[in-house]
Parts: structure tokens; C-alpha cells; sequence
């Protein structure tokens, strides 16, 4: 299954140094170890287990599963009956065992450069218990959803920890989505509370989330569901006299928008600040909340198999899946991957430039890093903003050591050159990383030779929303790296290469990728269908999980993922159905038919290639273009849909203006995003 020995030919090699503190430091190694994963999953992960704390000892098998329809109910546990709560193993554990109280958890560096705050472990812990108390106030239990739509701020770190100290399952929705997305998952995942900010800049551009908050949770009383409480940070604007600190808001109050105020804090520009509409029957000030509250508070122990968190992702059929991870699996596989893949040692300074409102922010810039004590980069910015080097200021300013980005990033910052790169110091570089797409070699190779300095190993990381980690990766000290291959897999990942009848193909050979068992990390279930994700992964192929993605392996054994064979696009990193958009099309009363299709991009890695037929006696002219960009609701959502895709990856001035929305309908018939 592993080879016995690495490539020869044509391969890239980790550092002499970094082997030499690596956690897996030769591919001897690396085969040793996976062995042992498959042959005993329960003695491996057992041993990770240790390392955590936990309140109770599990029951029963380590690693229980049925991955078969034909044999029953799909289902995956890992250390049912053990009780434990995440938000302690991040935090407390870190504080009071491992001595990491002063340490520093994050280094949040603002869009605007010079906006900086530094939080340690002991403070993040503070804030977290503070704000559980707050949640707990309100009402907030065990096993109850809290939607959280907010900024890259640390606020979000402790919102969505406050939530699973006190057992709540978090959903959280990337700031990027519009107010219909947002609803559609609050009704979805039956959300009792609503944590978001006053609004953010992205770039030059100020988004008023509230107003978009607001306008979800309006939606949501349309269709039958009301949210009773939101909950809403000051990032940027300041509180009228009066409101600020009083605990119930006036019924009436004035409305600070379009006032030009200078900021007290974090902004330290006059800029415009946000429209904030105020509903005092629902709203609460996050900082009103937390006056005199204790900072102490005692996590609720959770069974391992207990939910963790909600996130949605694109499905084939245009539904958002919510896709729902569970406490100690998820735990023990983002911190291991984490470790491993990164290689992490206790100086690193990590940076991932993922979005936490997406699974790569979950796993490794919340729990991975923070359940190995990691000090970690919080971008709240645009790797565009106010200019082209900014990623690279930050990595020197920060000393920054692993460095975690999406292909999209890198062939955008590519084109510019590398004067931007070079204009800062990148010497403490030690291991690259992507995620999202298959990385092109020109792009692998830049980012190797004028990023890394032909130093850094890349790790080139496969995995989905779904498996919660990565699966198929290199180790940077141990694995042979070759341009564009995620080559093997990660401990307790078992793939495999089926061809059409479901037959699986032995070495060199191209079909689907699936895996043959479960990892403690993969997903549990989807949020409120648990028919549809077994329909969605395991009728195709029973016996397997099927990821949707097409996959070669070459003569080393090696995997190279070539993209979705469903009916999913990959743009700029993220996934887009062409249901979904399709539907968004023929929602305008012009639009008679509508088909989609991918294409391939230089900088996005696929584009939308949309073909539509107008209606009778309709003609397409520069107005129904117009229209058509401005088309209602969904319209919206998929526009932001495309725009989100772009943040997380980093770059991503463009969306935020109106070129890109120009694009979309530059043609007659088809449309180039
Ligand atoms: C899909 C999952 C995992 C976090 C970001 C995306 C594609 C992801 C790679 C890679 C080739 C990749 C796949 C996958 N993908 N990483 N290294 N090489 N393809 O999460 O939105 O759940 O998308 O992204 O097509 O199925 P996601």
C-alpha cells in the first residue's frame, strides 16, 4: 500500500536541518508508523489520546464503524463513553499543565497594517470562560446551535470556544456569505442565538455585517423561525453616548451610520463606519454583556461522540450540507495532523491565511494549533491589501515559520513577480503548505524556489469539509515531494482507486477516490439527514466512502486528486454546484434554460462557463446584463459565494469591486467568472 521504498526520480527533499528535529524524520519512519495505524488504528490513537485530558475513560472499541449500506446504518464513533471537553485540552491544559500560560496563543494583525493586538493562552482562556458565562446567561445549553457570523478577530476564536466549553455546537457562517445564506443556515441547523460584529473592512471596502445579520434574521421570521437573541461585537464603531454600557439599549436609538467618527481603538483611521440598526427586542452588546462577568467557568464534559460543530458545504443538488464533526475524533485528528504535517515544534510561529469560516480555519487555525500550544497569525486582511507584499511584510514581521496558503493565492501573487516577495526577509520559512485544489507544477515550483528559497518543503495537503483533516498529505521531513501530487496518505487513511463497476484498480490506474475505512476525524453525519449523507458518500460504491474526486496513481504509488467527477466546480479553493447556480440563473424571468460547466482558469483554477437560453422574444442586451448582475436573492448568494472563495484564499481585491461582477455577464451566452 505504501511503497517500500521513496521515489528516486524527479523528486524534492525536506531539509537536512529540519530532519533532524522532525517529529517523522525519514520515510522509514513514516511507513512504520502508517503500518502501525492501519494494523492497530486502536493502539495508535490510543497513544495520541494520552496526551489529552480526559474526565472519563471510554467504553467499548476505540474505533467502531460500519462503512457498509448493504450491512446496516453507516455509522463512525471513537471513543464512545469517554467524556471530555475540547475548549479545556486547548486551553486549560495548556495554561495549568503544560505551562504555556504566557505564551502566545495569537498574533491578530488587522487589514489596516499597524492594526496588532497580541493574545496569550491564560488571556484566551480568560476571555473564553467570560463569554461562556455570557452564553450560559442567555439561555444558552448543552447540544443547543449557536450561528456565529463574524470577522477575522479574535472575538470569533472565543465565540465559537465559549460555545463548546459550555457544550453548544457551533455553526458558523463565513463573513463573506450573504443574508439569505446566512438564514437558510440558521433555519437548517435550528440556531436559538446569533453571534456577529457591527461590520469589517475587507480591504478598502467596509461590509456592514449587521445589517446583513439583521437581514438574515428577518428572513428567518418570514419563513417561521425566529431567533430571539443577537449578539453583536463593536469592531468598529463606536457606541452612541448613552448606549454604550447600559445593558438594555433604548427602544429608540440613533443610528450611528454615515458618521464620520474617529476610532477609539483597533481603526485607527477616519474611516466611515458601519450602519448599525439596533433591535433592542433582540439585539445585545457583546462588550454590555461582559461587564462584571467572572472569568471562571467550568467546561460541561461531553461524551466524545457528542456533536462539536455544524459546517456547511456546497452539495451537488444545490442544498448546503451541514456537515457535523463530534468531540474526541475530531479532537485527536486535527491536533496529529497538525503535529505532524507541519511539523510542529514549540518556537514555530504558524500562519494559515484561510478564513476560520471555513473547515481549513476550523481545523488548523482553531483547534489544531491551539490543542498543540501552537502561537499562530490571525489575518483579518487581504493578501492584496494595501498592497501585493503585504503576506510577505507579515511573514517577516512575525518570523513567521509555517505558512499555509491556497494555490489560487499563489498563482495570483505570482503574477506580480517576485520583487514583492523578495523586498522582505523570508529566512525564517521552514515548511510551505497548500489546500483546496491540485496545485499546478509552475505554481509548486514558484513557490518553492522564490518563496521558500528552495528550503521549505511543501506540503501539499488533499482533504474536504468532510474529513475534517487532511488525508492525503506529505511529511515534510519524511516524504518525497513531487510538484502537483498530495502523494500518500495520512496515518489511519486507507484510499483506494475504483473504476466504474466499483472494482478496485491496483497500481498505476485513474477512477475515483475513496476511502475504505474511517479516521477518528471524519464527518459523523449530515445536520438533520442522516439519508442523505449516506446517499451522498456510501451508496455509490458500498463499503466505501467516496470523496467525489477523480484520482491517478502513478508507479510510486503516489495519488494525484484531478479534480471533482460530480457535479461540483472548484473555484479558487472552494466548491460551487452547478445546481446551485444554474437555479440562480433560471430564477431571472428572462432566463428560459440554464446549464453550467467548468473551465479551466489560470488564477481561480476552474471558472464558471455558464450557457443560457433566453426566453421567447426576449433579447440580450447591456440592460437584462445589468439585471441579471443585480438578480435577486440567490443571485446575491452566489455572487458572495464566489467572493467568499476568493477571501479565504487570500487575495481577493478583486471581487470586492465590481469588475469581477462585470465579468460575469460579459457574454451573450456565456459567462466567464
Ligand atoms: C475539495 C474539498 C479542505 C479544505 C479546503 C476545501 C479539493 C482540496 C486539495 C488538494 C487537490 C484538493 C477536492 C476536495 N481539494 N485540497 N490538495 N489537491 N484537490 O474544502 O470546500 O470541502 O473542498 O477540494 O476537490 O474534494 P472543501
Amino acid at each position: 500500500m505504501i511503497p517500500d521504498k521513496p521515489p528516486q526520480d524527479n523528486v524534492f527533499h525536506g531539509s537536512e536541518e529540519l530532519k533532524k528535529e522532525a517529529h517523522v524524520p525519514s520515510f522509514d519512519k513514516y511507513r512504520e508508523l502508517y503500518m502501525k495505524s492501519v494494523d492497530n488504528p486502536d493502539e495508535f490513537w490510543g497513544d495520541v489520546a494520552k496526551d489529552f485530558f480526559w474526565k472519563t475513560k471510554h467504553t467499548g472499541q476505540f474505533l467502531d464503524y460500519n462503512f457498509d449500506v448493504t450491512k446496516g446504518e453507516i455509522y463512525i464513533k471513537c471513543m464512545e463513553g469517554a467524556s471530555t471537553n475540547i475548549c479545556y485540552n486547548l486551553l486549560d491544559r495548556n495554561v495549568h499543565e503544560k505551562k504555556l500560560a504566557d505564551k502566545v496563543a495569537f498574533f491578530w494583525e488587522g487589514n489596516e497594517p499597524g492594526d496588532e493586538l497580541t493574545v496569550t493562552y491564560r488571556e484566551l482562556l480568560q476571555r473564553v470562560c467570560q463569554f461562556a458565562n455570557v452564553l450560559k446567561a442567555q439561555g444558552v445549553k448543552k447540544g443547543d446551535r449557536v450561528s456565529i457570523y463574524m470577522p477575522m478577530v479574535v472575538e470569533l476564536v472565543v465565540a465559537m470556544l465559549a460555545c463548546v466549553r459550555i457544550g453548544a455546537v457551533h455553526s458558523i457562517v463565513f463573513a463573506g456569505f450573504s443574508a439569505e445564506s446566512l438564514c437558510e443556515r440558521i433555519v437548517d441547523s435550528q440556531c436559538c442565538l446569533l453571534i456577529t460584529a457591527d461590520g469589517f473592512y475587507r480591504g478598502d471596502k467596509l461590509i456592514n455585517l449587521k445589517l446583513l445579520a439583521d437581514e438574515a434574521l428577518q428572513k428567518c421570521r418570514d419563513k417561521g423561525f425566529p431567533v430571539g437573541r443577537c449578539i453583536m461585537l463593536k469592531h468598529l464603531s463606536k457606541e452612541p453616548e448613552g448606549i454604550l454600557g447600559s445593558q438594555s439599549p433604548p427602544a429608540k436609538r440613533p443610528c450611528p451610520d454615515l458618521q464620520q467618527e474617529k476610532q477609539a481603538g483597533r481603526v485607527k483611521k477616519t474611516r466611515p463606519v458601519p450602519k448599525v440598526p439596533w433591535n433592542p427586542e433582540v439585539d445585545l452588546c457583546w462588550d454590555a454583556l461582559l461587564r462584571g462577568v467572572s472569568d471562571e467557568c467550568e467546561p460541561e464534559w461531553c461524551d466524545s461522540e457528542d456533536p462539536l460543530f455544524i459546517l456547511y458545504t456546497s452539495g451537488s443538488t444545490g442544498k448546503p450540507k451541514g456537515v457535523l464533526h463530534t468531540v474526541s475524533g475530531y479532537m485527536l485528528y486535527t491536533a496529529t495532523t497538525f503535529k505532524v504535517v507541519f511539523d510542529h515544534q514549540p518556537d514555530d510561529v504558524y500562519w494559515c491565511t484561510a478564513d476560520i469560516g471555513w473547515i481549513t480555519g476550523h481545523s488548523y487555525i482553531t483547534y489544531g494549533p491551539l490543542a498543540n500550544g501552537a502561537t499562530s497569525v490571525l489575518f483579518e486582511g487581504l493578501p492584496t491589501h494595501p498592497d501585493v507584499s503585504r503576506m510577505w511584510e507579515i511573514v517577516d514581521k512575525y518570523n513567521v515559520t509555517k505558512f499555509y496558503t491556497a494555490p489560487t493565492a499563489i498563482r495570483l501573487l505570482m503574477k506580480f513577480g517576485n520583487e514583492p516577495v523578495q523586498r522582505y526577509k523570508r529566512s525564517s520559512l521552514k515548511v510551505l503548505g497548500t489546500v483546496g485544489e491540485p496545485i499546478n507544477p509552475e505554481a509548486w515550483q514558484w513557490y518553492y524556489n522564490v518563496v521558500g528559497e528552495k528550503r521549505c518543503p511543501i506540503v501539499d495537503t488533499f482533504w474536504q469539509t468532510e474529513t475534517g483533516g487532511h488525508v492525503l498529505t506529505p511529511l515534510p521531513a519524511a516524504t518525497p515531494m513531487k510538484p502537483g501530487s498530495a502523494t500518500l496518505p495520512f496515518f489511519g487513511v486507507v484510499p483506494a482507486i475504483l473504476n466504474e463497476s466499483g472494482e478496485e484498480l491496483e497500481g498505476p490506474s485513474e477512477g475515483y477516490l475513496v476511502f475504505k475505512q474511517p479516521w477518528p476525524g471524519v464527518m459523523r453525519t449530515i445536520y438533520g439527514s442522516h439519508e442523505r449523507f449516506e446517499s451522498t458518500y456510501f451508496k455509490k460504491f458500498p463499503g466505501y466512502y467516496v470523496t467525489g474526486d477523480g484520482c491517478r496513481r502513478d508507479k510510486d504509488g503516489y495519488f494525484w486528486v484531478t479534480g471533482r467527477i460530480d457535479d461540483m466546480l472548484n473555484v479558487s479553493g472552494h466548491l460551487l454546484s452547478t445546481a446551485e447556480v444554474e437555479s440562480a440563473l433560471v430564477e431571472h424571468e428572462a432566463v428560459a434554460e440554464a446549464a453550467v460547466v467548468g473551465r479551466p482558469h489560470p488564477v481561480k483554477g476552474e471558472s464558471l462557463y455558464c450557457f443560457v437560453t433566453l426566453n421567447d422574444g426576449v433579447m440580450y442586451n447591456s440592460e437584462l446584463e445589468v439585471e441579471l448582475k443585480k438578480q435577486g436573492k440567490i443571485m446575491r448568494r452566489l455572487l458572495r459565494k464566489i467572493a467568499c472563495d476568493e477571501r479565504e484564499l487570500g487575495d481577493i481585491s478583486t471581487l470586492a469591486d465590481s469588475t469581477v461582477v462585470e465579468q460575469l455577464f460579459q457574454n451573450r451566452c456565456c459567462t466567464a467568472v
